[in-house]
C-alpha cells in the first residue's frame, strides 16, 4: 500500500494512501476493489456509533425529505432538540452555539472566553491540540505547527499536562480562559489527572477566570463517560465538541455551562451552516445511542484493548481510557500502520512512535481481538 504522491485536483496536505473506500457498515470499510477492512480508527475518533449505523442514517434521511437549510435566523426543530439534549447531558441550564469543526468551536470558545471576561490572556498546554485555524492554532502547543504561521492573534501561554505548578505560574488576573484536552489526542494520548484537573478549576475560580475543556476527540462516551471531564467530577465553564457529534456529518459545538455567563450578544459570532438541520438530527440520533449500555462496552472494549496491547511484541506503553487508546512503541508507528492496512486494519498515529486506536464505540470483543492479531503480525 503506497502514499499516493501526488493527486492533482487536490492541494497537497495529506499524505493519503492509495486506498479509496465505497461503502461502510459498523466496523468495516470497503475498498473500490472490493476488499474489506476492520476500521479501528473510525474516521480518526468520528464515527462513533460505526459506519451507516441505522440510527443516524434514518433521521438524516428523514430531515433530508423535509428541510435542510434556513439560516440561523430562524429556529429549526431538530437543532433546538438537539440543544436541549446536550444541555440535559451536561446536567441542566447549558447554551449551544453550533459551527461545522472542532476548530471552529475552539474559535468560538476563544472568542467566548475574551468576550465574558474582558481579558486578552489564554492559558493553554504543551503538547495539545485544538485545530489548524489561527486561533485554534495559537493555543495548540506544538510549535512545529504554530511555527510557520506566526505570530498568531490570541496571547497565548503553555503550562505542562499534569504539573500544576506549571498552571499556578500562568494562570492571573489577565487570564482569560484556561484551555484543556481531558485526554489530549493528537499530541500522543495523554489523559490529565483528575488533581490536575481539580487544580485548574481551582486556579480559574480564584482568578474568575473561565476553564473551558476540549473535548473534540475524547467526548461523546469515547472514555467510557459522556463528557470525559465526568470521570474527574471537575466541572467545566465551557465544552467544546465536535468529531463524533453526528456520527460523519460536520458539526461542532460550543457548550457553556449554566452557570458561566452569556459572554456573546446578538452579531458577536455567527455560522452559516451551524445547526443545520439534516446534521442536527442525526446528531439527536447519535446522542440518543449513547447511553448506560453503550458507555459499559465502550469501558470493557477499552480494557480488553489495552491488555491487548500492553502484550504486543515492541509496545512500551499503552495510554488513554476508554476506546481512546494509544500504544506507545519501540520503533516508527508509521510502517507498522502501513502494514496493518495491507492487511486489512485501519489504525491510526498520534506522533511519530504512537498507534492510535479510537475505534466506533460499538466495536464488538471479537473485532478488537481481530484487530489485534493483525497488529501482532505487523509488530512481529
Ligand atoms: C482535541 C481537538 N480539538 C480540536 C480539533 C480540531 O477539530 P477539526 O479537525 O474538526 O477542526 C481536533 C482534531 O483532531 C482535536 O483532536
Amino acid at each position: 500500500m503506497s502514499v499516493a504522491a501526488t493527486v492533482p485536483a487536490l492541494l497537497p496536505t495529506y499524505a493519503r494512501t492509495d486506498v479509496t473506500f465505497v461503502s461502510g457498515e459498523g466496523c468495516w470499510l470497503t475498498d473500490t476493489g472490493g476488499k474489506r477492512y476492520l476500521d479501528l480508527l473510525g474516521g480518526i475518533a468520528v464515527v462513533s456509533l460505526g459506519h451507516c449505523h441505522p440510527a443516524p442514517l434514518a433521521a438524516a434521511h428523514a430531515q433530508l425529505d423535509d428541510l435542510w437549510h434556513t439560516s440561523n435566523l430562524y429556529g429549526t426543530e431538530p437543532m433546538i432538540r438537539f440543544a436541549t439534549l446536550l444541555s440535559e447531558r451536561f446536567g441542566g441550564g447549558a447554551r449551544a452555539f453550533f459551527c461545522n469543526s472542532g476548530a471552529e468551536a475552539v474559535e468560538a470558545a476563544l472568542k467566548w472566553a475574551r468576550k465574558a471576561t474582558g481579558r486578552p490572556e489564554l492559558v493553554a498546554l504543551e503538547n495539545s491540540f485544538h485545530g489548524r485555524t489561527h486561533g485554534a492554532l495559537a493555543v495548540t502547543g506544538q510549535p512545529a505547527k504554530r511555527a510557520p504561521f506566526e505570530p498568531l492573534k490570541p496571547l497565548a501561554r503553555f503550562a505542562t499536562l499534569n504539573d500544576v505548578a506549571s498552571l499556578e505560574a500562568l494562570v492571573g488576573p489577565q487570564t482569560a480562559a484556561i484551555l484543556i484536552e481531558p485526554v489530549q489526542g493528537e499530541g500522543g494520548i495523554h489523559p490529565a489527572d483528575a488533581a490536575f484537573l481539580a487544580a485548574a478549576r481551582a486556579l480559574a475560580d480564584e482568578h474568575e477566570a473561565l476553564l473551558v475543556f476540549d473535548e473534540v476527540q475524547c467526548g461523546l462516551g469515547r472514555t467510557g463517560t459522556f463528557f470525559a471531564w465526568e470521570q474527574s467530577a471537575v466541572r467545566p465553564d465551557a465544552v467544546v465538541l465536535a468529531k463524533g457529534l453526528a456520527n460523519g456529518l460536520p458539526i461542532g459545538v460550543l457548550l457553556v455551562s449554566d452557570g458561566a455567563p452569556d459572554g456573546f450578544v446578538a452579531g458577536d459570532h455567527g455560522s452559516t451552516f451551524g445547526g443545520n438541520p439534516v446534521v442536527c438530527a442525526a446528531a439527536c440520533a447519535v446522542v440518543e445511542a449513547i447511553d448506560s449500555d453503550l458507555l459499559a462496552r465502550v469501558t470493557a472494549g477499552g480494557a480488553r484493548l489495552t491488555a491487548g496491547l500492553a502484550a504486543l511484541p515492541g509496545v512500551e506503553e499503552v495510554r488513554g481510557r476508554g476506546l481512546m487508546l494509544g500504544a506507545e512503541l519501540d520503533r516508527p508507528a508509521g510502517p507498522v500502520v502501513a502494514a496493518a492496512l495491507e492487511a486489512g486494519l485501519l489504525v491510526g498515529t498520534a506522533g511519530d512512535r504512537v498507534l492510535r486506536l479510537v475505534p466506533p464505540l460499538t466495536v464488538s470483543a471479537e473485532e478488537l481481538d481481530y484487530g489485534l492479531s493483525i497488529l501482532h503480525e505487523a509488530l512481529a
